[in-house]
């Protein structure tokens, strides 16, 4: 399976680092963030990588990764020219995915602790639709919150940071789709901040019957915020050699 990795945006909350670098070249532990997410998906069998990034961090990706060689990938780069959105940085890698084929996306800035292979086999084994990942989560309403049909594991409707959760569920940056996720992001409209936002594109599959979720069994952030960025440093020692 190919895979998309999304690290452009803005990066406001971690400034003034983000001032000087991109948000998911930052350090983790003894790594730049990025090869994280890089290290995992290689795992998963991974080998083909879209990098999205803006046009001022693309030179600094390119020092730290190169090719995708060292990480024993192959990553072609796409530029966005402004952070419009993360529905709109996944469409810029349109031309790279064929028709009909499965893909996985990951927001740069999302670490696990545990594998991903197993998601991706079981959405191998999924015949429509899109795969999200969900961890469980403290305060649910700073987040993507899914209403889900336990009985038929699928996930009937996703709220942003909801005032009354549906569950305590949030969804994470990693999502699986089909190429068909292109024609649903041609549909959708820019949202009130005026982003193409990724939870549209998952409720069109949700409302629709074909959004399925695995729950992680273990850690997982999205490195963000200075707190969530040291809280990796530890989660994640000793994770890349
Ligand atoms: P966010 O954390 O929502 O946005 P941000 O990275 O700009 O940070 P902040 O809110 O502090 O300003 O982005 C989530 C992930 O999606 C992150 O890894 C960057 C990526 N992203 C893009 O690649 N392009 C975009 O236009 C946006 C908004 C995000």
């Amino acid at each position: 399976m190919k895979a998309v990795i999304l690290a452009g945006g803005s990066g406001t909350r971690l400034k003034p680092l983000t001032y000087w670098t991109n948000k998911h070249l930052l350090p983790v532990g003894r790594y730049p963030m990025i090869c994280y997410g890089i290290a995992r998906l290689r795992e998963a069998g991974v080998r083909d990588i879209v990098l999205v990034t803006g046009r001022g961090s693309l030179g600094d990706f390119v020092e730290v990764l190169g090719s995708g060689r060292d990480w024993g990938v192959s990553i072609v780069y796409r530029v966005q020219e402004e952070a419009g959105g993360i529905a709109q940085a996944l469409e810029l890698a349109r031309p790279m995915l064929h028709a009909g084929e499965k893909f996985a996306v990951l927001l740069g800035d999302n670490l696990f602790s545990e594998s991903v292979a197993p998601y991706f086999q079981d959405f191998q084994r999924q015949p429509d639709g899109a795969m999200v990942l969900l961890y469980p989560v403290d305060d649910p309403r700073r987040y993507g919150v899914p209403e889900m049909d336990q009985a038929g594991g699928r996930i009937l409707h996703i709220e942003e940071k909801p005032e009354h959760p549906a569950s305590s569920y949030c969804v994470t940056g990693l999502y699986m789709y089909h190429a068909d996720v292109f024609d649903i992001i041609d549909g959708i409209k820019p949202s009130q901040r005026g982003e193409l936002e990724i939870t549209d594109v998952n409720n069109a599959y949700a409302h629709a019957g074909k959004l399925t979720f695995r729950e992680l069994s273990g850690w997982w952030n999205d490195a963000g915020t200075f707190e969530s960025l040291e809280e990796a440093s530890g989660k994640l020692k000793g994770v890349l050699p």
